[in-house]
């Protein structure tokens, strides 16, 4: 191993550097084998720091010059840096050229410049610019950049990089040139090139302002018809920047291309972004709605990061959630605004809190657990996490929450002031917000507010409610606590905004308002309150808290039917069933195939699926039962398969109980007409899936129910909607109806869809994911799995199909994976290994399904840790899963 290969490094530990670099000159000779780049630099001592060697970043680069200002000079390699000690005295800016060779074909871990169906790509954040050339590959050090890019004409015609094309040309050999200069300093993480046989989409804009803008999406020949999606979300994100935030696009031309080969979602290169061809391609025949909203929301957060992430950067990598957090908080507003209409906003907020509940509540209380603003790392890749980005995105909306939308859109003006040019911290980002707002509670609040970013877990808030009938005074007590986490045994008390109402008896609302919870505990008295009141407590999820009250079934029932807070009427369902779920859990002895829902519950369902006005996407979020790690997460000792059983019994009563109710909807809802992906219709869509599910797991035992329902048409229903969908949402809505329900109508439908689509690789993700993500019966996915691995369309060096065999099985289907017999750790740990050498962050990645091991109910508790101990005892693992893994055995 090489030095500084396996050391933690540590927030308290920042150091301004020792030079800066003014100016970069790249030129690039693209080849896959054997690519060459030269890299003249303008560099400068700091000044502030004491006089020290230049050191700078690289990783499997081939050196073969080094000139300081046009002089050979004595250099060494040093833990993979080059370092130069005898560079000229003096404050005097010096020049430095950089001559080094790199082989993108073989550059598997996607990470610097690699090849993808036959283009290059760059992918520079966090630490992949030093894989490209020397360099003080840091955020902090901004440069400006020009780039000449030469390469074979005919094979690649495309030449892209940041900033403006300012020449290009023919050279000898067939080959071509272009040079881009980009008239912003950057960090080399925002650096980017491709090269390659692209088509392009092309929009004109004018701004606000006035600016002419050319919007450009660039796809491989075949896929222009699936762009122009994207193209109408990029052309939303600038209007929306400009209207909400007053800011612009600053560059005359903005760019997105799609790769199918990327490590993650997408990536905001200045003026270049570089996108997963899922984020980008869509249309009606291979992208569901799902995918459709993915697609606005990523091109905004990238568009969006032009802002908040690119002019104003981070200082280090412990900040990523200044860039990241603020930047899913803008992308969550937009598609709330997109969206319109409240109960539209409503939907959408209740995904958000959906996504950060069962995927970032997990984390924080794991190993992996981190403050959102982390302390140390040994690989900052492992900390693009749900923490620092849904969290901290949470505690933005907090500070929006707490000195309201005009006050916080003055502190990203006064942010923007201060800061636009510069690498910064989310110290400042903070100080901006409370500035912007003198007099401001949260001004007076903000170092205990800033508890958010420093402390880790996430903070129980327990309700204790005491209603006086004689004077009519009704009090809530609201106490604070947070668990211990790795490295922080004691919590100190946070700032937790709590939205607050109180309605009466019948449902109608008292009163309603925000409390600002900073003690460890508060009483509130709620004076001259006639009967006592049924509390609608954290409305909106104004906090990332996990909210404690012992609420009576009653009490539930009439938040669900009554509450004028969205959020808070869709949670009351969700604890309704939780109740539920947790009961039938306890009696270990009972079979799942006993469980029987309660009239009272089923009536409330009932009532939601039937109600003439909700919307029916709020209807799909009602009836969807809580998710089995959410379930699993309540409980001190998990047995997934058994949380898989009651939940899956849970959906089966509710398939049998709901059946009329269900046919309804789903004839109410579905025929959409023309495809649009609009909330209102994407709703139908979503609710009419839904119903036909539920009627075909009804049809499972409807053998025994036959009645005028007729049950067993729906399977048969299923597949003629299969074959006839207009669109890939209703398809594929219905191919999962039968795949879940276990139908025999699966296998043929199954095939069917992909000899339609072979051709789609995005489409085919959706295939393996479905086999590999479906309920188990009797122990058959994991031999469907690896059958999958060995199918001809399966590449585990594409990450996105890597994703959906590997992923959906072992992070996305618990029952299925967490066998007695310990078959599906076994294959976890082969897979890991194999993943570890090709690419360590997708290896990374899939090491965290094993983070809440030790919850797990023994055999499988012991299972786990030996799977775990057998990956972390092979030698040479990559930093990103040896972290993984040392964390989880800790
Ligand atoms: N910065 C990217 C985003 O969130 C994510 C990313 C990180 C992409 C690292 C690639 C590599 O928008
Ligand atoms: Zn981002």
């Amino acid at each position: 191993m090489r030095d500084g290969q396996n050391s933690v490094i540590y927030r308290a530990d920042y150091q301004a550097p020792a030079y800066w670099i003014d100016t970069v000159d790249l030129c690039f000779d693209l080849d896959p084998a054997k690519t060459r780049v030269l890299n003249k630099m303008k560099l400068r001592r700091n000044a502030d720091v004491a006089p020290q060697p230049l050191r700078l970043d690289g990783e499997e680069l081939n050196l073969s010059r080094v000139l300081v200002n046009g002089q050979g000079t004595s250099f060494k390699i040093d833990g993979g840096q080059l370092v130069l000690e005898n560079l000229p005295e003096g404050d005097q800016p010096f020049e430095l050229e950089i001559f080094t060779t790199c082989a993108p074909v073989k550059n598997t871990k996607l990470m610097g410049l690699y090849v993808s169906n036959d283009s290059f790509f760059t992918q520079c954040e966090a630490e992949g610019f030093r894989r490209i050339t020397y360099f003080l590959d840091r955020p902090d050090v901004m440069a400006s950049y020009t780039v000449t890019l030469r390469a074979d004409k005919a094979r690649y015609p495309v030449l892209l990089s940041n900033g403006n094309l300012v020449d290009q040309g023919k050279l000898d050999d067939g080959r071509h040139f272009a040079r881009w200069v980009d008239p912003f300093r950057k960090p080399s993480y925002l650096f980017a090139l491709v090269a390659g046989q692209l088509v392009c989409r092309e929009q004109r804009i004018t701004s606000r302002a006035g600016k002419e803008h050319l919007l450009q999406v660039y796809v491989r020949p075949g896929d222009l018809d699936k762009t122009e999606h994207a193209m109408n979300a990029l052309m939303d994100s600038v209007a929306w920047d400009e209207a909400r935030f007053g800011l612009s696009l600053d560059l005359e031309r903005f760019m997105i291309v799609a790769t199918s080969d990327f490590n993650m979602g997408a990536m905001e290169n200045k003026g270049l972004n570089i996108f997963n061809t899922k984020y980008v391609l869509a249309s009606q025949a291979t992208a569901t709605d799902t995918d459709f909203s993915n697609i606005e929301s990523v091109v905004g957060h990238e568009y969006f990061h032009n802002w908040t992430g690119n002019r104003v950067t981070c200082r280090d990598w412990f900040q990523l959630s200044l860039k990241e957090g603020l930047t899913v908080f803008r992308d969550q507003e937009f598609s709330q605004d997109l969206a319109g209409e409240a109960s539209a906003r409503a939907v959408k907020r209740i995904e958000d809190v959906r996504v950060l509940r069962t995927a970032q509540f997990p984390e924080d209380a794991g190993p992996m657990a981190h403050p959102v603003r982390p302390d140390q790392y040994l690989e900052i890749n492992n900390f693009y996490t749900v923490t620092v980005y849904e969290k901290g995105a949470e505690v933005v909306r907090m500070m929006q929450t707490l000195v309201g939308r005009e006050g916080f859109a003055r502190g990203m003006t006064l942010y923007f002031e201060r800061h636009d040019g510069h690498a910064v911290t989310c110290d400042d980002f903070a100080q901006a917000i409370a500035d912007a707002n003198p007099g401001s509670q949260f001004e007076q609040l903000l170092p205990q507010f800033k508890r958010w970013y420093s402390q880790a877990g996430t903070p129980r808030v327990t309700a204790v409610t005491q209603y006086d009938e004689p004077t009519g005074e009704y009090r809530l007590t609201l106490s604070q606590s947070c668990p211990p986490t790795p490295g922080q045994e004691h919590k100190e008390p946070f700032v937790i905004p709590i939205g607050l109402g109180l309605l009466a008896a019948d449902g109608s609302e008292l009163t309603s308002r925000m409390h600002v919870l900073t003690q460890a505990s508060e009483t509130l008295t709620f004076p001259g309150i006639d009967g006592e009141p049924v509390p609608s407590i954290l409305r909106g999820f104004s906090a990332p808290v996990i909210l404690e009250h012992a609420y009576t079934d009653a009490q539930l029932l009439t938040l669900l039917a009554h509450d004028t807070d969205p959020f808070n009427r869709w949670e009351a369902g969700q604890r309704l069933a939780v109740n539920r779920a947790l009961a039938f859990m306890g009696q270990q002895a009972m079979p799942a195939s006993d469980i029987r829902l309660d009239q009272p519950y089923i009536e409330a369902m009932r009532s939601i699926l039937r109600h003439p006005t909700l919307d029916s996407a709020f209807k799909e979020l009602v009836l969807t039962l809580p998710a089995e790690t959410y379930l699993g997460e309540q409980l001190q000792e998990v047995d997934p398969q058994r949380v898989h059983a009651v939940r899956e019994a849970m959906r089966q009563q509710l398939a049998q109980q709901l059946q009329a109710d269900w046919q309804c909807a789903f004839e109410t809802n579905s025929d959409t007409g023309g495809y649009v992906p609009d909330p209102v219709s994407c709703g139908r869509r979503a609710l009419a899936g839904m119903a036909l599910t539920h009627l075909c797991l009804a049809a499972r035992s409807g053998a025994h129910s036959a009645g005028p329902g007729q049950p067993d048409v729906w399977p048969g229903k299923a597949y003629q909607r299969f074959k006839d969908a207009a669109n890939m949402t209703d398809r594929f809505n219905a191919l999962s109806a039968l795949v879940i329900s276990g139908n025999e109508l699966a296998a043929p439908a199954l095939q069917k869809f992909h000899a339609l689509f072979k051709d789609e690789p995005l489409v085919l993700d959706k295939w393996f994911a479905l086999q590999a993500g479906q309920p188990d019966r009797g122990g058959n996915v994991l031999p469907a799995v690896k059958q999958l691995m060995n199918h001809p369309d399966f590449n585990i060096r594409n990450p996105n199909r890597a994703r959906s065999v590997i992923f959906s099985y072992c992070s996305a289907n618990p029952g299925a994976f967490h066998r007695p017999d310990a078959a599906g750790y076994v294959f976890w740990s082969e897979r890991v290994l194999e993943l570890d050498p090709i690419n360590p962050q997708v290896a990374a990645r899939l090491a965290r399904a094993l983070d809440r091991w030790k919850k797990l109910v023994e055999p499988l508790r012991s299972a786990a840790r030996e799977a775990i101990a057998r990956v972390a005892a092979k030698p040479d693992l990559s930093n990103d899963v040896r972290e993984v893994v040392t964390r989880a055995l800790a």
